[in-house]
C-alpha cells in the first residue's frame, strides 16, 4: 500500500506540471493544458479497462463496467480546474484516488460499476462562476452560464467550442440510470485534522457560499491637479468598505468573507481610480447568516457610496445554499474507517466541492484527507503518504459494505 501511496502523490504531482504558467500551477476551466491533463487520465483509465469520453461541459468521465456489474453505478470523482499558483492535490486527488478505488473494485471482484468524473470546473475562477461541471451532471445547468465572460471577453460558449466540444450537448451531461450514490475524495484545506491528530474525516455538511461582484463607480482625473476634497476615488471608497466586510466577519460567529479581487480602473499610478470592481466570497453553515450578513454588506456599501458621491453596480456570482451530506450513504464511508481501526472523525466542510451540486442529484458523501499546515490554495499544499494508505484502506472496506448493500 505504500507504494501504491506514494504513487498517487505522484500522478497528482504529474497532473500538477500540465499548467497554464510555467513553474506555477494554474489551470482555469478548458484551457489548453486541460487537453493534456484528458489525454493522460484517458490513457490511464483505458489500462484499467473503463471506458472513456467527454461530456459537452468538458467533464472527462470513465466507466468501469464489470461483466457481473449489478443494476446500480457508483459515482465518484472530483475537480481538474485550479486556482491561480494552486497546490497539487485539490481536486487532482479526488479523480486520482477514485481511479485507485476503481483497481480496488477489480481486485474484489465487485459487481459494482463505478463512473470516475474529472470535473472540469469547480473553482469559479475563469467565468466567476464555480460548479460548471457538476452542474451538467447533475442536471442543474442553467442555459444563461454560456453568455458569462472571461476576463479576455470570451464567453463560456465559446471556450467549450473552442476545447472542440459542442455546448448543444450540454444537457446529455445530465448523469441517468440507476445510481448508487457519488463520494468525493478531498483534502481538507484546513488546519482542524492535524490539530486533532487525526488522518482522515468523513464531511457532515458543505457550507454556503455567496459570491457577487461590486463596482464602486466614481470618477477618474488627474492626480496632481484635483483636490483631495473634490475626488470622486473608486479605490478608497473600495477600501473602507473591505474593512467593513472583515470586521462584520471578525463579529459575526462562523461568518468568512473575502474579497480575494480587485479590478481598479484606469489603473494608473498618475491617475485617481474611476472605478474599482471588488469580489465579494461569502460563507456560513446557516443559510439565514449568510443572507443577513450580505444584506448588511450591500447597505453598508451603498452609504459609502452615497457619502463619497459614488455609483455602485452589483453582479451576482452565486447563492449555494449549505448542503448536508447524505446520512446514510456517509455511514457506510463511517463504518469503512472503523472497520479500517480508525476513530469516526465528522465535520463540516469550509470549502465549497463538486459534492454540493451533486448532492442534489444522488445521495452524496466526502472523505476528507488531512491537510498538512493546514495550507490549501497555495503551492505549499501537500498530503501525507500515510493518509492516503488509510484512504486506500477506507475504500476498500466502503467497496464491500457498498457491494453488500446493494446486491
Ligand atoms: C473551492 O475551493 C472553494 O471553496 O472556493
Ligand atoms: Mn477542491
Ligand atoms: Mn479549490
Amino acid at each position: 500500500m505504500r507504494d501504491r501511496a506514494l504513487a498517487v502523490i505522484a500522478e497528482c504531482r504529474r497532473i500538477a506540471a500540465m499548467s497554464e504558467e510555467p513553474g506555477r500551477i494554474t489551470r482555469r476551466f478548458l484551457t489548453a493544458p486541460v487537453h493534456e491533463v484528458h489525454a493522460h487520465l484517458r490513457n490511464r483509465m483505458e489500462s484499467i479497462g473503463m471506458s472513456v469520453r467527454v461530456d459537452g461541459a468538458g467533464n472527462l468521465r470513465g466507466l468501469w463496467k464489470p461483466p457481473n456489474a449489478s443494476g446500480k453505478r457508483l459515482l465518484m470523482g472530483s475537480h481538474i480546474d485550479t486556482v491561480p499558483d494552486a497546490g497539487a492535490f485539490d481536486g487532482v486527488l479526488g479523480v486520482v484516488m477514485a481511479l485507485e478505488w476503481v483497481e480496488i473494485a477489480k481486485d474484489l471482484e465487485a459487481p459494482l460499476a463505478i463512473e470516475v468524473i474529472a470535473f472540469s470546473e469547480e473553482e469559479g475562477v475563469r467565468f466567476g462562476v464555480p460548479f460548471i461541471g457538476s452542474r451538467a451532471v447533475a442536471g442543474r445547468f442553467d442555459q444563461s452560464l454560456l453568455g458569462y465572460k472571461d476576463s479576455e471577453g470570451n464567453t463560456l460558449e465559446d471556450a467549450i467550442r473552442a476545447f472542440g466540444l459542442d455546448p448543444d450537448l450540454i444537457g446529455e451531461a445530465a448523469v441517468d440510470g440507476d445510481l448508487a450514490g457519488f463520494v468525493e475524495i478531498h483534502i481538507e484545506q484546513g488546519p482542524i485534522l492535524e490539530d486533532e491528530g487525526q488522518c482522515l474525516a468523513v464531511v457532515t455538511g458543505i457550507v454556503g457560499q455567496t459570491r457577487l461582484i461590486l463596482e464602486f463607480i466614481g470618477q477618474a482625473n488627474h492626480a496632481g491637479t484635483t483636490p483631495m476634497r473634490l475626488r470622486r476615488d473608486a479605490l478608497a471608497a473600495a477600501a473602507e468598505w473591505i474593512i467593513e466586510v472583515e470586521s462584520l466577519a471578525l463579529a459575526t460567529e462562523g461568518l468568512v468573507a473575502t474579497v480575494g479581487r480587485v479590478t481598479v480602473g484606469p489603473n494608473a499610478g498618475n491617475v485617481v481610480p474611476g472605478t474599482a470592481a471588488v469580489s465579494l466570497d461569502l460563507r456560513h453553515a446557516q443559510d439565514g447568516c449568510r443572507a443577513s450578513a450580505v444584506e448588511k454588506l450591500i447597505e453598508s456599501a451603498n452609504a459609502i457610496a452615497a457619502r463619497r458621491g459614488l455609483a455602485l453596480r452589483r453582479t451576482d456570482r452565486l447563492d449555494q445554499p449549505a448542503v448536508p451530506m447524505d446520512e446514510r450513504f456517509t455511514s457506510f464511508l463511517a463504518d469503512a474507517i472503523e472497520a479500517a481501526g480508525m476513530p469516526v472523525k465528522r465535520m463540516p466542510s469550509g470549502a465549497g466541492h463538486d459534492a454540493m451540486v451533486m448532492a442534489a442529484r444522488v445521495p452524496s458523501a466526502m472523505l476528507f484527507l488531512r491537510s498538512p499546515g493546514g495550507i490549501s490554495h497555495h503551492p505549499a499544499e501537500s498530503v501525507l503518504e500515510e493518509d492516503i494508505e488509510a484512504a486506500l484502506h477506507v475504500g476498500r472496506n466502503f467497496l464491500e459494505r457498498l457491494t453488500a448493500a446493494i446486491r
